[in-house]
């Protein structure tokens, strides 16, 4: 199973390569590949002082795609429509978002786009064979990146496509301690994506740190 991030070099794309690339192999998408594969360099490393062998390789965001069973859009909301509108390919793949529309004023707010949600307006802009999921909303990159910290959280997963969700479902249950929950269908997604502006804000007044979600 090959798994594609798009803005795979950022904050969680980053923490999410180092954690999926022992099981799966992975591909690390950007704009410039050269950033892309300086993130698996590192990441490999970070991976190897651990005693993990990994498969891990850095491309272009479309090279990415057109690899990939799977491809998680690790970047900002206000730039997804942006690189959409310039990449192909998404026909029959997985297609996961963690996205979460959010704006800092005094505190963290949720503000979805007009369709509802991140998920539901990535559902509407790739062609109708894409098959959307959302999940990885609410884990912190900081947390993602701690190789030596268990991720213990749950991990609501929304979708249309019962087959799809499984399948991300299995790869959440794959990494650390994570549980995967489904959440049921995608128009869910604007409630789990309103989570993260909640945690945000519990960790800013509580004076606490990578706040997450654990259902049970
Ligand atoms: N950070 C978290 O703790 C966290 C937790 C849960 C969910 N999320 C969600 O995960 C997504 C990614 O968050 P992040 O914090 O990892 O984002 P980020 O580090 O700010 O950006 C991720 C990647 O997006 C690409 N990018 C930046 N500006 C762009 C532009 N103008 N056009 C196209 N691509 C651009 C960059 O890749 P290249 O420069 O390599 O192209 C960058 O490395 C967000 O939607 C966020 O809501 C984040």
């Amino acid at each position: 199973m090959k798994i594609g991030i798009v803005g795979g070099t950022g904050d969680i794309g980053e923490g999410m390569a180092m954690r999926l690339s022992p099981f799966y192999d992975v591909v690390v998408g950007s704009r410039e590949q050269d950033k892309a594969e300086a993130t698996c360099i590192m990441g490999r490393e970070q991976l190897l002082k651990r005693g993990k062998t990994c498969s891990l390789n850095g491309v272009t965001n479309q090279a990415a795609i057109d690899a990939a069973d799977i491809v998680i859009l690790a970047i900002p909301f206000k730039h997804v429509a942006g690189t959409l509108a310039t990449l192909h390919g998404f026909e029959n793949k997985i297609v996961v978002s963690p996205v979460n529309p959010m704006e800092k004023q005094d505190h963290f707010v949720f503000v979805p786009p007009n369709e509802g949600s991140a998920a539901l307006m990535i559902q509407k802009m790739l062609p109708k064979e894409a098959r959307i999921c959302s999940a990885f909303n609410t884990i912190a990159a900081n947390k993602w990146k701690a190789l030596d910290e268990e991720l213990d959280y749950s991990v609501p997963v929304c979708s249309d496509d019962a087959d799809a969700k499984k399948e991300v479902m299995a790869v959440v249950n794959r990494i650390s301690h994570l549980k995967a929950f489904d959440a049921g269908p995608l128009s869910v997604s604007s409630m789990v994506e309103s989570l993260t502006p909640l945690l945000l804000n519990i960790a800013r007044y509580n004076k606490m740190r990578d706040v997450g979600i654990r259902f049970h």
